[in-house]
């Protein structure tokens, strides 16, 4: 169960998100399912490449306070940047949340190896080089999930066809909400 002071925000986020014309964020569905994920996988280590106004990290961050995890999460933007910042601040989330400000390849590149969940829902050309320098830093039976597999089908035909050759991997798309690419790192 999420505690009620990180569902208050989540409630606030969810609302504003239908104002704000760039939060382009999940939808709560969405959200609950990101949650469960990772207490299911038990997920320590994630990485999530687009922050926006923290609606996804609110979730990642309640898992993370359930796992004694850490949430890792980037955006190139400050105004997001800051406010969701603040936002996992009230929620009383700081501790298990690090925001990185800047392009998602420069901070992907420097951030260390033993990730178990990254979570990609920025610009859907850089999803290949997001990928590119996650996948060997995944742990084995570590998971990849792409946002917007269903609402941005063709933008992703490429990755999903390349994800789905791998020898060393599962992937199969999960329809809840904005849909997902969920890849798993097999031995
Ligand atoms: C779809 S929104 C993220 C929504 C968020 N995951 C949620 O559900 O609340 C995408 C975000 O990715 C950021 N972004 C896009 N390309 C980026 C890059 N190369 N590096 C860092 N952030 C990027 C944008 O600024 C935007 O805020």
């Amino acid at each position: 169960m999420i505690p009620s002071t990180i569902l208050k925000l989540i409630d606030e986020l969810d609302a504003l998100g239908k104002q704000r014309d760039d939060a382009w964020q999940v939808p709560r569905a969405e959200g609950e399912l990101l949650y469960q994920i990772a207490l299911a996988t038990g997920a320590k280590r994630i990485v999530e490449v687009g922050t926006s106004y923290g609606f996804s990290g609110l979730f990642w961050g309640a898992a993370m306070r359930r796992t004694g995890g850490h949430l890792h999460t980037i955006d190139r933007e400050t105004k997001k940047y800051e406010s969701s910042k603040q936002t996992f601040a009230q929620a009383g989330l700081s501790d298990v949340i690090t925001n990185h400000l800047g392009d998602a390849r420069r901070i992907l590149a420097d951030l260390p190896a033993g990730i178990d969940l990254a979570f990609i829902d920025a610009d859907k050309k850089g999803t290949r080089d997001y990928f590119d320098l996650i996948w060997p830093k995944l742990r084995i039976g570590g998971s990849i999930l792409v946002d917007n597999a269903t609402t941005h089908k063709s933008e992703l035909s490429q990755y999903v066809q390349f994800v789905r050759s791998l020898k060393d991997a599962g992937s199969v798309e999960v329809a809840v909400g904005n849909g997902l690419e969920w890849t798993v790192r097999l031995a």
